[in-house]
């Protein structure tokens, strides 16, 4: 089983949008049984929430439901659960390789910038879209769409041959 965690700010907008997206994927490619995914945030503001209205009503226009995700805090234990983490954004970024330095000895999973898996695009982090309006939901699905189908390549070639 490959693991997949992806990691915003609130786990109520990108992440589990992002969840959504690649189960979608996974699922189309028949991989379910190989490959599990999850989300969580670097903060637990919004912990035991479901996704934000916006981002569930953005995913429902194209087929995907969010509504039965509840957001959490990422841990220490997700770094070794975990095989890929992907970042949304530099602070992310940052913020789980401070915890990799201090919990996980060198025994973690891959840590990135989920945006470095769709290199064809110019942004590297999928902007925070609180505090905008719906446009900024349609936008990180664009976003999104891209990174998780190079993220899925990635994993067929670098795990499952
Ligand atoms: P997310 O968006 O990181 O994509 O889930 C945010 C959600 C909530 C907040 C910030 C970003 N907040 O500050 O409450």
């Amino acid at each position: 089983m490959v693991r997949v965690l992806f990691v915003c700010l609130g786990n109520i907008c990108r992440s589990p949008t992002a969840e959504g997206v690649f189960r979608k994927l996974v699922g189309e490619a028949g991989l379910a049984r190989q490959i599990e995914s999850d989300s969580a945030g670097v903060s637990d503001y919004h912990a035991g929430e479901p996704p934000d209205r916006r981002a569930m009503e953005a995913a429902k226009r194209r087929g995907i439901d969010l509504g039965h995700m509840r957001a959490r805090a990422v841990v220490p234990g997700d770094l070794s659960r975990f095989d890929y983490l992907l970042a949304m954004d530099r602070p992310v970024l940052r913020h789980l390789s401070g915890m990799g330095r201090r919990f996980a000895k060198g025994s973690g999973g891959q840590v990135a910038l989920f945006l470095d898996h769709a290199p064809h695009l110019e942004l590297r982090e999928v902007p925070d879209p609180y505090l905008g309006g719906d446009q900024g939901f349609e936008f990180v699905l664009d976003l999104i769409e891209e990174g998780a189908k190079g993220l899925l390549d990635a994993i067929r070639r670098e795990r499952l041959g």
